[in-house]
């Protein structure tokens, strides 16, 4: 479990604060999505749940961040590196190795764990994926989403308890976005592994989190479920984060009085509405 509390993170030389006291819990088994406009202080939050930041960043941090009640600040960032795994938004960066199966040994070498069981490990992670094909392959010449699932691949076989991804869909397309979040719905509800995502993609966040955390200008603007968060529409709008189809078409059934249920978030639950609404109407 993470417990963040009222932090506010100023980079060095910044005069506006990336993050400004943020309170937030992400409970065991939790499946957490967060969403803002680009500056919002998505990817520093995500760094500050693992405590990459304050210890890897230069600024001013106050509050605190608990992993299961250890303060990221008494310890170095590897210290919880294992326990909570990051997939970064800038995976090239992260990636070291040229060839798939280097990329994720090297990981576990890093963090010592026992040499007779890097290999179970390795083949462990790679059939969780269905990647086992893509084991000696050129990291250089993969798809985007397989890239990424290379690069989740390479946290997993840490097992962390905890997997925070910052944008790991930004560059893929529909299809291989929806994979990705099949399988961190997978791993969330078959490995209990408690998953936290930062995403630009709403749709994909209402239909598969089970917490929706929105940033604006480093202020936690709603953090609730999503069918509860979505509902100020107007204020995603301003925001600029445009909210799918299905939940506006609920909101103007409800602002006319025609309807009175919960927002849609999915299409079969907007075409039961609809079906709802209109044979009210006749
Ligand atoms: N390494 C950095 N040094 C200085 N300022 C940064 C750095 N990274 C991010 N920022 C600033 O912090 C704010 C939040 O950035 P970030 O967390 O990357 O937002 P997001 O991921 O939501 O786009 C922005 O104003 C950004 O310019
Ligand atoms: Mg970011």
């Amino acid at each position: 479990m993470i417990t963040v509390k009222n932090v506010t993170f100023r980079y060095k030389g910044n005069e506006e604060t990336a993050l400004n006291e943020i309170s937030l819990t992400v409970v065991n088994h939790d499946f957490v999505g967060i969403i803002g406009t680009s500056g919002a202080g998505k990817s520093t939050l995500a760094m500050a749940l693992n405590g990459v930041i304050p210890h890897e960043f230069a600024g001013d941090f106050y509050g605190e961040v608990l992993i299961d009640d250890e303060d990221t600040v008494d310890h170095a960032a590897e210290y919880f590196g294992r326990k909570v795994g990051e997939v970064f938004q800038d995976i090239d960066s992260q990636m070291v190795a040229s060839v798939v199966e280097d990329e994720i040994l090297f990981g576990l070498e890093n963090f010592g764990i026992p040499h007779e069981e890097i290999g179970i490990r390795l083949e462990k992670v790679l059939r969780e994926l269905g990647i086992e094909d893509l084991r000696h392959r050129e990291i250089a010449s993969l798809s985007g989403g397989q890239k990424q699932k290379v690069a989740i691949a390479a946290i997993l076989a840490l097992e962390p308890e905890i997997l925070v991804l910052d944008e790991p869909t930004g560059e893929l397309d529909p299809e291989s976005s929806q994979e990705i979040f099949g399988l961190l719905k997978k791993l969330n509800e078959e490995k209990g592994i408690t998953v936290v995502i930062v995403e630009q993609k709403i749709k994909l966040l209402c239909e598969y989190v089970k917490h929706l955390v929105v940033l604006d200008r480093g202020k936690l603007q709603f953090d609730g479920v999503p069918r509860e968060v979505i509902t100020h529409i107007d204020t995603f709008k301003r925001l600029g984060i445009n909210v799918p189809p299905v939940a506006e078409l609920s909101a103007m059934f409800r602002a006319d009085g025609s309807y009175a249920g919960d927002v849609t978030l999915t299409v079969e639950e907007a075409e039961k509405m609809v079906r709802e609404v209109l044979h009210d109407s006749v």
